[in-house]
């Protein structure tokens, strides 16, 4: 296992759109385990695979206290959504910010498991806005531009500033 580094917010890398997993070998299981080990250390709740620079539809989510009770989403898919919920919301790519953003309040999602297997998962909560959330990053959207012009811009401003801080640091 190893622990994979995780883009940070505006890297533009995390705006590249995921392509569907073909076929769920050991090379998807080596990433899913290199994923749980990255997001247990963070330490983080959920993990897309386009944050470590993968572009494969791939989560890995464990919201359990006791670290687990780790959740695969390969392939995912929302086919039902109900309700709408606001919860306040951070991101690994997004470090320091916490912000509240409004989602679906249930989902069903239907994804492939690690060995290939078809599951269907009904959420609500705290679950169901992590799915929709690290679904987002597939797609290349960061829960931040969910927010106002405004905020988006203080925020960027802020990390481009840690980022450059980081580099001097080395
Ligand atoms: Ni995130």
């Amino acid at each position: 296992m190893a622990l994979l580094q995780i883009l940070h917010y505006p890297d533009p890398r995390l705006h590249q759109v995921a392509a569907p997993v073909t076929r769920v070998d050991d090379k998807i299981r080596k990433l899913i385990k290199d994923m749980a080990e990255t997001m247990y250390a963070a330490p983080g709740i959920g993990l897309a695979a386009t944050q470590v620079n993968v572009h494969q539809r791939v989560l890995v989510i464990d919201i359990s206290e006791t670290h687990d009770q780790l959740q695969v989403f390969i392939n995912p898919e929302i086919i039902r959504a109900e309700g709408e919920e606001e919860c306040e919301e951070g991101c690994l790519s997004v470090p320091g910010i916490y912000e509240k953003v409004t989602r679906a309040a249930k989902v069903t999602v239907k994804a492939l498991d690690e060995q290939g297997r078809e599951r269907i998962l009904e959420a609500d909560g705290l679950m169901a806005v992590c799915i929709q959330h690290e679904m987002d990053h597939l797609v290349g959207r960061v829960f931040v531009e969910k927010l106002s012009r405004l905020k988006q811009q203080r925020i960027t401003a802020k990390l481009t500033k840690l980022t450059k801080q980081q580099r001097q640091a080395l």
